[in-house]
């Protein structure tokens, strides 16, 4: 079966600065991948390229098996590749309900009344439904984090990309946003998530790849991650800052 993506010899550098050094991976339709690595080790890097924001020195990357580098974000979301931002992004001045619209609209199959729908179905799902009204600028962080979650949700996406989606969230909500990663999931859409939260990754991801400085220096089960010398020592050694 050819995996839903596939990652090969990906390098990216900035500058000087190597980012990613030669990535090799391969992501199976309906997986829930988790990518840890310490500070600055080519996380949302990876995300950024996977997603059409950055491009990449070298390598190919292929998505139900055609290549996809060079393709535009949005290009790609029609496609089915969805993602959260590491500093979450809505538009502030535009009501919770224009924010869906926003999404929903750019897909040029819907119309405005049943993209309207599926809008409110989703903010219903995610308790945010009698906020639709309400600016962006007035939800709290966590549900600002939702409304990235539901707009995410508007394109019906098969691959979605999730960048730190817990950071500043209290356990109560994370709880919710884990409820809803298992339940689309469990609906068939690959999830990878990136998340310093060890917790999550290991209560939600049956595969965890580890990235340092660049490289997969691990990709197994929770369990050999969590026994994994390498990986202790890209998060212990004093070459980095403690996650
Ligand atoms: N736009 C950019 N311009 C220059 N350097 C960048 C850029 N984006 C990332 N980098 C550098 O690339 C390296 C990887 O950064 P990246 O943001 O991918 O790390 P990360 O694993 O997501 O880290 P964190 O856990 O802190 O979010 C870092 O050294 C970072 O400073
Ligand atoms: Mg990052």
């Amino acid at each position: 079966m050819t995996p839903q993506l596939e990652i090969s010899g990906l390098t990216k550098r900035f500058g000087g600065l190597t980012a990613l050094s030669h990535i090799d991976m391969a992501v199976d339709g309906g997986e829930m991948l988790g990518l840890i690595g310490p500070n600055g080790s080519g996380k949302t890097t990876l995300l950024n390229i996977v997603s059409g924001y950055y491009d990449a020195n070298g390598g190919t990357l292929s998505y139900e098996g055609a290549p996809i580098l060079g393709r535009s974000p949005h290009e790609l979301a029609r496609l089915g590749i969805g993602r959260s931002f590491q500093v979450t992004k809505v538009f502030r001045r535009l009501s919770v309900l224009d924010n869906m619209m926003v999404a929903g609209l750019s897909d040029w199959r819907a119309h405005r009344k049943e993209a309207e729908e599926r809008a409110h179905a989703i903010l219903k799902d995610l308790t945010l439904d009698r906020l639709a009204h309400a600016p962006a600028s007035s939800l709290s962080g966590g549900q600002a984090k939702l409304l990235e979650f539901a707009r995410i949700m508007m394109l019906t996406p098969k691959l979605v990309l999730l960048d730190e989606p817990f950071g500043g969230v209290h356990p109560e909500l994370k709880r919710f946003m884990h409820d809803h990663i298992r339940a689309w999931n469990e609906a068939g859409v690959t999830i990878v998530l990136i998340s310093h939260d060890m917790g999550s990754i290991f209560g939600l991801c049956r595969r965890v790849v580890t990235l340092s400085y660049g490289d997969i220096i691990c990709d197994g089960t929770p369990e050999e991650t969590r026994n994994d010398p390498a990986v202790l020592d890209a998060y212990l050694g004093d070459h980095h800052d403690a996650a």
